[in-house]
């Protein structure tokens, strides 16, 4: 049996508004519009090539996973150092602009 004091101690301990701020904040992170993806590649990324490789008629990308992979190719020969959410918001622009694959 839950003595009443436990529970009590777990509702003040823990208030509401605290656990709202810290689930904004971890879904926050998460959340590709919050990476400036067209920053990152205007920045980083078009030194080598333009947007023409994205669209050239041979162009080496056949799935959103290869995509993906691509993205962190060039990312890590480049030593960038992305997290994890800005290759999934650069690969996400990049598949909304040039490629369209399908998830
Ligand atoms: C140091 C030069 C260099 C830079 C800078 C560079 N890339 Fe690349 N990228 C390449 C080369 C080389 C290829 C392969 C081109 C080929 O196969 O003809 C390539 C190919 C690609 C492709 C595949 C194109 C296709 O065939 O569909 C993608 C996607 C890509 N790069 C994304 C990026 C992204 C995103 C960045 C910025 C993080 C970036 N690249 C920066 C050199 C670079």
């Amino acid at each position: 049996m839950l003595p009443g004091s436990m529970l009590s101690l777990a509702s003040t301990s823990l208030p509401a508004t605290l656990l709202a701020s810290l689930l904004a904040a971890s879904l926050g992170a998460q959340a590709d519009e919050r990476v400036d993806a067209q920053a990152l590649v205007e920045k980083n990324c078009t030194s080598c090539h333009g947007s023409e490789v994205y669209t050239r008629d041979d162009r080496r990308i056949d799935s959103l996973d290869g995509l993906h992979a691509q993205v962190q190719r060039c990312e890590q020969n480049l030593e960038l150092t992305w997290f994890d959410d800005q290759v999934d918001a650069v690969t996400s622009l990049l598949n909304r602009k040039y490629y369209n694959f399908e998830r």
